[in-house]
């Protein structure tokens, strides 16, 4: 995350086109935004364009404009988004999605600086800083013929790749605790941290969703803690990140983890977990207690030693 911020900073005070690639939810309208607000532009407009959202010719009416009677509804001229954004920022986002006419265009415009309203015979010159982004391997399209590669070379002269969250899993402690710091006094909870294992399991799962992923399941858990929780334990996380059973958490814990004065603590709450999970998998303490291979009275004593309620042992809810 530093060092795409560290390139973003760089480049936010150029007028550089810049191209974010990334997988969905990783973060390329923040960086986008970022790159417009944190540069000289930032006084003057950031216009956002999805360009998956619109059929060709009302996408290329939206970013070009048009003159009255250019098409059918066309009743009054209109001001493109290249023109609105004049001495700022515009965002292509998703394009990857467009298609090959429209390529042409955008590639005429980054060139020379000028686009031509639809039904218009003269141009209009701009200057706009270019964002577009793609959670497409553009690359992997520009050799399968599906986009253009010169506008390509002329979108990248940066490219920003963010890396998914499963790649910088470093990262997932501090967006966590971000998010968390954000939503607890928003929902009017006390929440402040995460246990050792819970904070284990969220750094070990895989993130499909990536930084929005996170930050919904953040929200979630604040959602639905109490009013008194003060830490996000294991048993609050959702089911498929908490894992499968309580046999992998020993595995999934990467040992730095856990600082060695605090070893009783850490079994502890390692303790606490097999039981909740293995409760709440097998229903019973008899079975329970088979399961984690310990006679039923040590089962019994751990759970009354180590304060959990008859509500963490209940299954949850989906
Ligand atoms: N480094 C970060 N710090 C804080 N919040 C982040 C960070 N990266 C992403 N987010 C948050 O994660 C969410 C998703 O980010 P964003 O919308 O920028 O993703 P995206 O790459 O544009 O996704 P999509 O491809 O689906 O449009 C947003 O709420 C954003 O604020
Ligand atoms: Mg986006």
């Amino acid at each position: 995350m530093q060092k795409v911020f560290d390139i973003t900073h760089k480049v936010a005070e150029t007028d550089a086109t810049v191209l974010i690639t990334g997988e969905t939810g990783t973060g390329k309208d923040l960086i986008a935004r970022a790159l417009h607000y944190t540069g000289p532009r930032k006084e003057a407009r950031f216009v956002a364009q999805n360009c998956a959202a619109l059929p060709e010719t009302l996408l290329e009416s939206e970013l070009f404009g048009h003159r009255r009677g250019a098409f059918t509804g066309a009743h009054a001229d209109k001001k493109g988004l290249f023109e609105l954004a004049n001495g700022g920022t515009i965002f292509l986002d998703e394009i990857g999605e467009t298609d090959p006419s429209m390529q042409v265009r955008l590639l005429r415009v980054l060139q020379d600086g000028e686009v031509r309203p639809l039904g218009s015979s003269e141009t209009v010159q701009c200057s706009v800083r270019v964002v577009a982004a793609t959670h497409r391997e553009i690359r992997r399209e520009v050799d399968e013929g599906r986009f253009r590669e010169d506008l390509y070379y002329r979108m990248r002269v940066v490219e920003i790749r963010i890396p998914p969250l499963r790649e910088r899993r470093e990262d997932v402690p501090a967006l966590a605790h971000h998010f968390l710091d954000k939503v607890s006094p928003r929902m009017g909870r006390k929440l402040t941290g995460f246990t050792n294992a819970a904070m284990d399991r969220l750094i070990a799962y895989e993130w499909p969703g990536n930084v929005r992923e996170l930050e919904n399941e953040i929200e979630r858990i604040s959602a639905l803690a109490g009013h008194d929780d003060e830490a996000i334990g294991i048993e609050m996380l959702s089911e498929h990140i908490r894992g499968p059973g309580p046999g992998s958490a020993i595995g999934l814990s990467p040992p730095s983890a856990v600082p060695e004065r605090d070893m009783n603590r850490a079994v502890d709450e390692l303790k606490r977990d097999m039981i909740i999970e293995s409760m709440r998998f097998s229903g019973s303490k008899t079975r329970a207690a088979e399961r984690l291979g310990i006679p039923r009275q040590s089962l019994q004593k751990m759970i009354k030693r180590l304060e959990i309620t008859q509500a963490e042992l209940a299954p949850v809810e989906k």
